[in-house]
């Protein structure tokens, strides 16, 4: 028989030690950044239907979870608020006792080396459900931003570590740079989705945060899932604007921009892993169709190997314990 001349890649492969040291990457639960959902009201723990596991908490309910997370070590919460009104310029966004701002206060009080990371924008504010104010049916750019400023300024009033604005307003990360440092936050970093397409896997996120637009789409603001060159334009004016983190949202069906991304800026990178990606693996696997632990963990590290340094993930606390577990 004529000798073969091929590799043989199933050297590195031939037991658990030698895998382990070949290993090219890892997922921690350094990594890991939990959303949650806070509502104005008492004794409220509601599960979102689309997405089990995941609950709107009121304040007085928050301090469990919030312990929770802390004793799992996740580094990191981002919050979304859920008021008790909603008006047309969405007043409860930068009222200096809004939910977010309350939720703030009171998770820096119990746990302050926990990172409080707070999403700015006014969908969840505004009666009309869009992220920037409105004339009509045009969302206004211009005067969007002064809107999201005042937003960003009073979160940090109250104690945010992190200002994360996910409108997607151009200009926006200047404008909130501009804010925080004439009120003397300079020193307080911004997280931007910079890169956020116009994507129908954020419905779960809509009932969980009651903010679905109540008119329109947002293509208008957000990026359309065919276009690649336009997350470089988005990243690259973000980073001129004063960007310290960027964010690609959502993640699984955008993978090849978290490599574009980390390829060519050198930001710590951000995949959000959103609401319908979370859903989808958790119908399945409470159907027995999927090993759920996992699923996820496979998921989340195909999101670190396309580069993404952070994940912003409703998984989080368990994957955190299913890390402890090995
Ligand atoms: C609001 C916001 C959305 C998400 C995060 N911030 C929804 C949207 O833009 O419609 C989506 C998160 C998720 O689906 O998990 N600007
Ligand atoms: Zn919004």
């Amino acid at each position: 028989m004529t000798k073969l001349q091929f590799q043989r890649h199933r050297r590195l492969r031939t037991n658990a030690t030698m895998r382990s040291m070949v290993k090219e990457t890892y997922l921690h639960k350094e990594d890991l950044i939990y959303p949650i959902f806070v509502i104005e009201g008492e004794n409220i723990k509601n599960e979102v239907p689309s997405m089990p596991g995941v609950f709107q908490f009121s304040l007085d309910k928050l301090e469990v979870e919030i312990d929770e997370v802390v004793a799992l070590g996740i580094p990191a919460v981002i919050l979304f608020g859920l008021p008790a009104e909603k008006d047309a310029v969405g007043t409860g966004a930068f009222h200096d006792h809004g939910i977010v701002q309350e939720a703030t206060r009171l998770i820096k009080k119990r746990h302050p080396e926990l990172l409080v990371i707070a999403d700015t924008c006014l969908c969840e504010f505004t009666d009309h459900g869009h992220c920037g104010l409105i004339e009509g049916d045009q969302i206004l750019n211009d005067p969007s931003l002064d809107v999201l400023a005042r937003t960003a300024v009073s979160q940090a009033k109250a104690g945010a570590d992190i200002i994360a604005p996910s409108n997607m307003m151009d200009g926006f990360v200047v404008a909130i740079r501009a804010g925080l440092d004439e009120a003397g936050f300079e020193h307080i970093p911004i997280m931007s989705y910079a890169v956020k397409y116009a994507s129908s896997y954020y419905g779960p996120f809509r009932d969980a945060a009651d903010g679905a637009p109540q008119f329109g789409d947002r293509k208008s603001y957000q990026m359309d899932p065919s276009n690649r060159l336009e997350a470089f334009r988005e990243a690259e004016s973000d980073i001129e604007e004063g960007a310290d983190f960027l964010i690609v949202k959502p993640a699984l069906s955008y993978l090849d921009i978290i490599r574009d991304m980390k390829n060519n800026y050198p930001l710590p990178l951000v995949a959000y892993n959103v609401s319908g990606e979370y859903a989808m693996i958790k119908a399945a696997a409470i159907n027995g169709w999927i090993e759920e632990k996992k699923v996820v963990l496979e998921t989340l590290l195909g999101m670190k190997r396309a580069g993404s340094d952070l994940i912003i993930t409703y998984h989080a606390k368990d994957v955190a314990r299913w890390l402890e577990e090995k």
